[in-house]
C-alpha cells in the first residue's frame, strides 16, 4: 500500500507536512508573518505573475508571498481539507459566510439565476435575498418535494432558463433534515448548461461535515462548509471551506484574494489540530444523536423529531435519496414540543447541561429555536411552509455521556405544560 491511499483520518496527522521545513518540528509550526521573504527580485516578479494566472509559470509551484494570497498552515490545511472529500482542491475562508459569499461572488453576475433549495442557514437566505438581488441577480427557491419536472417549470416560467448559472443547495438543510438530490441538481444543470457556459452546482455540506456526505461523488462541483462546525468542533473558531477541482477552487481563490476572505494562519492552525479528531467527534455525536432521537420520539410532550434515521417514517419518498447520498443519520436533530414558543422557551430555559446556544457540530451539545433566533430573518410565510414553527428546538449533538445527555433533556421536558388544547390531540 501506498502511503497515498491511507485513509483521511491517518492522512490528518501528517499529510502535507515537511518538518525539515520547520527545523524537525513533528508538527507544523504557527507561520504568524503576513508577509515572505522572496530570494531576489526574479522570484517576486515570478510568484505574481503565478498568482495572476499569467502563462509561462506552467508546471512551477508558486511561493509563499503574502498571508492574504498564502501562508503555510493555510496551504498544509487545504491539502487536508479536499481529502474526505476526495476534491482536487480546497479553499479555506475566514467562516463560511466567507466561503459561501465568495463562491457566489466568483460565478455570479448580473442578469444571471441562481436556483436554491429552502429552508436554507438564515445568513445564507439573507445573502441570497438582498445581497445577491441588490446585483441584479434572480433567485428562484426550490424544496425537498419538487421533483426535477417542477424545478424545470418554475425555471422555464422565470423566462430566463437561458441565464441559469448556479445550482446551490443545502442538504441535509438546516433546521429540518430535509435532504435533497444533488443527482438530480446536476442533471439540471447539465440540461441547462451550454459549451460556453457552465452551470455550478455547489452544496452545502455543513450539517454532515465531511465525513457523510460525499457531494462531489453525486455531480456537484463546489462542496462548501461551515468550519466553525464539526471541522472546528471545540466552538473555538470561526472558519470555512470550498472543495472542488483545481480549476473552480482556482477561479474561487482569485476572488478570495481580492475580497481578503482568506483564513489567518492561527485558526488554520487550530483547524489541522481539530482535523486529527473529527473522524472520532462525528462518529461519537452521532451515536448519541441516535439514542437521543429514540429516546425522543417516545416522549409525549414532543410531536414530531427531524432525524435523517426516521426518513423512512418522516419523508418515505426521500428514503431512495438518502440511502444513495448519506453514511450516516448525522448528529444533528430538530424535534417539535407540544405548545408553541412558551413550552419550547420553557424546555430551553430548564436545560441545565445542553447550553442555549446557535451554531453546532461543537465537542458539547448546543440547543436553540430556529424559529427566533438563526432562522429569525426567513420570512414567516415560508417558515410555515417548511415547518420551522415556534415549537421546534434544534439540538446539536456532542460527544458527551449520552444518559447524561438524555437526563437532561428529560428534566427540561418535564417543567413544560401542555397547554389544554394539545392535550385533547
Ligand atoms: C448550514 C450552515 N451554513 C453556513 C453557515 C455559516 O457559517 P459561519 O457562521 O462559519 O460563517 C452556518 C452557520 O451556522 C450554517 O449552519
Amino acid at each position: 500500500m501506498k502511503k497515498s491511499d491511507f485513509s483521511p483520518e491517518t492522512q490528518m496527522l501528517g499529510y502535507a507536512y515537511n518538518p525539515e521545513l520547520s527545523e524537525g518540528a513533528v508538527k507544523c509550526p504557527v507561520f504568524q508573518t503576513s508577509t515572505f521573504v522572496f530570494k531576489n527580485a526574479e522570484e517576486g516578479k515570478a510568484f505574481f505573475e503565478m498568482a495572476h494566472g499569467k502563462p509561462g509559470h506552467e508546471g512551477e509551484t508558486i511561493g509563499l508571498i503574502y498571508s492574504r494570497i498564502n501562508n503555510p498552515d493555510m496551504e498544509i490545511l487545504e491539502e487536508r481539507l479536499k481529502l474526505w472529500d476526495r476534491g482536487e482542491a480546497a479553499a479555506a475562508f475566514s467562516s463560511g459566510m466567507s466561503a459561501i459569499a465568495t463562491t457566489f461572488m466568483t460565478f455570479l453576475s448580473p442578469g444571471d439565476v441562481l436556483l436554491y433549495s429552502n429552508p436554507l442557514y438564515g445568513g445564507t437566505h439573507k445573502f441570497v435575498h438582498h445581497i445577491l438581488t441588490h446585483f441584479g441577480i434572480e433567485v428562484i427557491g426550490f424544496n425537498a418535494e419538487h421533483d426535477q419536472k417542477q424545478i424545470e417549470e418554475m425555471l422555464e416560467e422565470t423566462g430566463h432558463a437561458k441565464k441559469l448559472k448556479m445550482i446551490f443547495m443545502e442538504t441535509p438543510a438546516n433546521p429540518t433534515n430535509d435532504i435533497i438530490d444533488i443527482e438530480m441538481c446536476s442533471r439540471i444543470a447539465a440540461k441547462y448548461a451550454k459549451d460556453d457556459r457552465k452551470i455550478y452546482v455547489a452544496v452545502d455540506n455543513t450539517y454532515m461535515g465531511p465525513l457523510w456526505q460525499h457531494p462531489l461523488k453525486h455531480g456537484a462541483d463546489i462542496v462548501l462548509y461551515s468550519a466553525t462546525k464539526y471541522i472546528g468542533g471545540h466552538s473555538d473558531v470561526i472558519a470555512g471551506a470550498a472543495v472542488g477541482s483545481k480549476v473552480v477552487i482556482g477561479k474561487i481563490k482569485k476572488t478570495r484574494t481580492f475580497f481578503g476572505t482568506i483564513i489567518d494562519p492561527n485558526t488554520s492552525w487550530l483547524l489541522m489540530r481539530s482535523l486529527e479528531t473529527l473522524k472520532i467527534r462525528m462518529e461519537t455525536a452521532a451515536l448519541n444523536a441516535e439514542k437521543i432521537a429514540a429516546y425522543l420520539i417516545k416522549h409525549s410532550k414532543v410531536e414530531k423529531v427531524y432525524y435523517l434515521g426516521f426518513i423512512e417514517k418522516n419523508n418515505p419518498e426521500q428514503s431512495a435519496i438518502f440511502k444513495k447520498q448519506y453514511l450516516s443519520n448525522g448528529a444533528m436533530l430538530s424535534f417539535d414540543v407540544m405548545g408553541g414558543e412558551k413550552e419550547a422557551f420553557t424546555f430551553l430555559n430548564s436545560l441545565k447541561h445542553i447550553k442555549l446556544a446557535v451554531s453546532l457540530g461543537g465537542t458539547e451539545s448546543l440547543a436553540e429555536h430556529p424559529s427566533t433566533m438563526t432562522h429569525s430573518d426567513v420570512p414567516v410565510e415560508e417558515k410555515e411552509a417548511l415547518h420551522i414553527s415556534d415549537k421546534m428546538i434544534r439540538l446539536s449533538v456532542g460527544i458527551e455521556n449520552y444518559n447524561d445527555l438524555i437526563w437532561d433533556i428529560e428534566q427540561a421536558l418535564e417543567k413544560i405544560v401542555i397547554p389544554k388544547r394539545e392535550k385533547a390531540m
